[in-house]
């Protein structure tokens, strides 16, 4: 249990998971309902007093992006003018972190926007999880508390058998955090060199590392149509890697045609977290809680303890 102070809220997009760090909080979500008017406005209203009240929103901004984005910022703005003390987005998953730069004339730096419309409606503190590029947390001028799920997937991979076992990353994007799961594992490390063709298709055109006649464990931050995946797999193969891969994500957006092209027999296992629903029954795919992570993130932010140390792996 923590304070009665805390008030803990969410939209539509991902109430399982926010019941579920809430149960590890010893609380229930606010009363409130978040719905749409007719024409597709989002609607919101709480039905308890949050005067004074530490409140946290508990949302993934995931598919429908901009709905549940939406959603995240019509509740801070109504808990700011309900006169919360502290309006904490806590946004496992940042929709539009893919956008954090521009990589050709003319384009938008979206995940800038996001941020500065979180500001706008008066977001004090975001907490995330393994966001697309550990830079994101400079387009904030209030704190981010930087999570890591990797603690989580490390610490699941290493009650597996990892005999001969890699640690891959699938892009130079990736290197840093495919090289602490090695570190953590104990395990080696390679790296495929990949460049989007486009927001659908890859191609790898460099590899960095060992991986014939090993295990690879393919790492990632998303898996939003798998093309990453599924074309790092088909080049590890060809290059002599065990068709007894393992991929790991934070992540799993699983956008069409994802789960088809990971349907490959070359996959073993794969590893995701709860950041983003996946409701299917897939036998290959086993889903990992950051509901605990996020909880205990929580805690310290309201008592004003460390979080670092919920950083490591
Ligand atoms: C990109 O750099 C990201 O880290 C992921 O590799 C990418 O977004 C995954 O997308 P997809 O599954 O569509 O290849």
């Amino acid at each position: 249990m923590i304070g009665e102070s805390v008030k803990l809220f969410c939209g539509t997009a991902t109430p399982t998971l926010a019941n579920a760090v809430a149960t590890h909080l010893g609380q229930k979500l606010a009363s409130g309902t978040v719905s749409r008017f007719p024409d597709g406005e989002t609607r919101i209203t709480i039905e308890e007093s949050v005067r004074g009240g530490d409140c946290y929103i508990i949302q993934s901004t995931c598919a429908p992006v901009n709905h549940s984005l939406m959603e995240v910022l019509v509740l801070a703005d109504a808990l700011r003018r309900a006169s919360a003390w502290r309006v904490n987005a806590v946004i496992p998953y940042f929709g539009y972190a893919r956008q954090d730069k521009k990589g050709q004339a003319r384009e938008p730096i979206t995940a800038k926007l996001v941020a500065n419309l979180l500001e706008t409606v008066g977001v004090d503190r975001v907490i995330t999880v393994d966001l697309h590029a550990g830079q994101i947390q400079g387009f904030f001028d209030v704190p981010v508390d930087h999570l890591t799920a990797l603690g989580i997937l490390g610490g699941h991979l290493k009650t597996t058998d990892l005999a001969d076992s890699v640690v891959v990353s699938p892009d130079v994007g990736r290197a840093t955090e495919a090289r602490h799961l090695a570190n953590f594992l104990q395990l080696p490390l390679a790296m495929l060199y990949k460049r989007r063709a486009s927001p659908t298709e890859t191609e790898v055109t460099h590899v960095i590392g060992d991986v014939a006649g090993m295990r690879p464990i393919l790492i990632d931050d998303v898996i939003s149509t798998a093309g990453t995946m599924s074309r790092g797999i088909e080049v590890l193969v060809d290059l002599g890697a065990k068709p007894e891969i393992t991929v790991v994500a934070t992540h799993a957006l699983f956008t069409p045609p994802a789960l088809e092209r990971l349907r490959s027999d070359a996959i073993k296992q794969i590893y995701v977290t709860d950041t983003v629903p996946f409701h299917e029954k897939n036998d290959r795919v086993a889903i990992l809680s950051v509901a605990p992570l996020l909880a205990k993130a929580i805690r310290n932010v309201h008592v004003h303890a460390s979080v670092s140390s919920l950083f490591a792996t």
